[in-house]
């Protein structure tokens, strides 16, 4: 078993094939190509077994402003297990490597969870932002009450957020959290 932290722009064809592989059985199908785009660009980490790439995540670069600040966010992206090898720690293990990502090289890191997701999330000390969610759309700000509730922060060096606070997301297509 091998765990590799990589850039999107260090990847091969075939290796970033395989992660979309990864994804597309994980999400059944329900893993578009804008959640793709999403994950890219950023840093990957990929394990792989003998049966080839077992677990994977990405963590990119996005800006949320709380408190009139834009704060440089490691966004968690396109986190999967291959179904065979699922509660045998590799969810943890990918989490882990992007949380030190995220310390080493944002002021805040933040995820939208999936119901899989948020218990492996919670159990690492990620917080449940209970406060509203917002985003800059193209017409400006605009709330997005469907993804309250599934909106994960880990704090850094921003500190703890307030959650009477604003919480405005950048702009992307498709889901913008
Ligand atoms: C969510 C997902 C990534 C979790 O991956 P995972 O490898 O199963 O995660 P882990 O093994 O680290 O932890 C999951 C559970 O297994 C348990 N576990 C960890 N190691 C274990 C072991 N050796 N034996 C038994 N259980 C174990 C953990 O305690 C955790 O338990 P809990 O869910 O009751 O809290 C995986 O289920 C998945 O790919 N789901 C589909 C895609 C998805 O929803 N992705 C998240 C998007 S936000």
């Amino acid at each position: 078993m091998t765990l590799r932290v990589a850039h999107t722009a260090e990847l091969e064809p075939s290796e970033l094939s395989a992660v979309r592989a990864l994804l597309d059985a994980a999400f059944d199908g329900d893993f578009s190509d804008e959640d793709w785009q999403h994950g890219l660009g950023g840093m990957h980490v990929l394990v792989q077994d003998d049966a080839g790439l077992a677990a994977h995540g990405s963590v990119v670069m996005r800006r949320l402003r709380h408190r009139g600040r834009w704060l440089r966010t490691g966004y968690v992206e396109a986190v999967a297990v291959r179904a065979d090898v699922r509660r045998t720690g590799l969810g943890g293990r990918v989490m882990a490597a992007l949380e030190r990502v995220v310390e080493r090289a944002y002021d805040l890191g933040a995820l939208s969870a999936s119901e899989d997701g948020a218990r492996l999330y919670t159990a690492r000390g990620w917080q449940r932002w209970p406060g509203q969610v917002h985003a800059l759309s193209p017409d400006g700000i605009v709330r997005l009450p469907e993804e309250e509730g599934d909106l994960y922060l880990w704090p850094t060096l921003a500190g703890p957020l307030d959650p009477a606070g604003e919480l405005v997301l950048d702009w992307r297509d498709g889901d913008v959290a």
